[in-house]
């Protein structure tokens, strides 16, 4: 099973010039692989990180987590996704 699946992922800034940060970007990470991002200041990690979350749509590529593919996805249907993504049972028995 993939928890991460990214694969060609261009981003790109537009103010106060136009900037590409993120290059064809492709990788997997496995359910229970522990995995860093390492990078010099401005290299586009928390820009990665942040269409991980799901929160930032405006990118090309191509990001599938555990299974279901983000990209596409109306904001309604990411919004429930963060849900279910984030969901944390208040009792452990749940
Ligand atoms: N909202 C934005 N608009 C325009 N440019 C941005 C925006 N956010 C980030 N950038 C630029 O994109 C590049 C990557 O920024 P990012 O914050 O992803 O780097 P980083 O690798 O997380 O850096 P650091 O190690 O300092 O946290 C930088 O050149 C930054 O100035
Ligand atoms: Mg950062």
């Amino acid at each position: 099973m993939k928890a991460i699946s990214i694969q060609n992922i261009n981003k790109y800034f537009y103010d106060p010039v136009e900037f590409q940060v993120l290059k064809d970007i492709s990788f997997d990470v496995k359910k229970g692989e522990f995995v860093s991002i390492v990078g010099k200041s401005g290299s586009g990690k928390s820009t990665l990180l942040y269409l991980l979350s799901t929160m930032d749509t405006k990118y090309n590529g191509n990001i599938a987590i555990n299974g279901t593919q983000v990209t596409g996805l109306s904001q309604n249907e990411l919004a429930k996704f963060r849900n279910c993504l984030l969901y944390t049972s208040p009792s452990p028995r749940d």
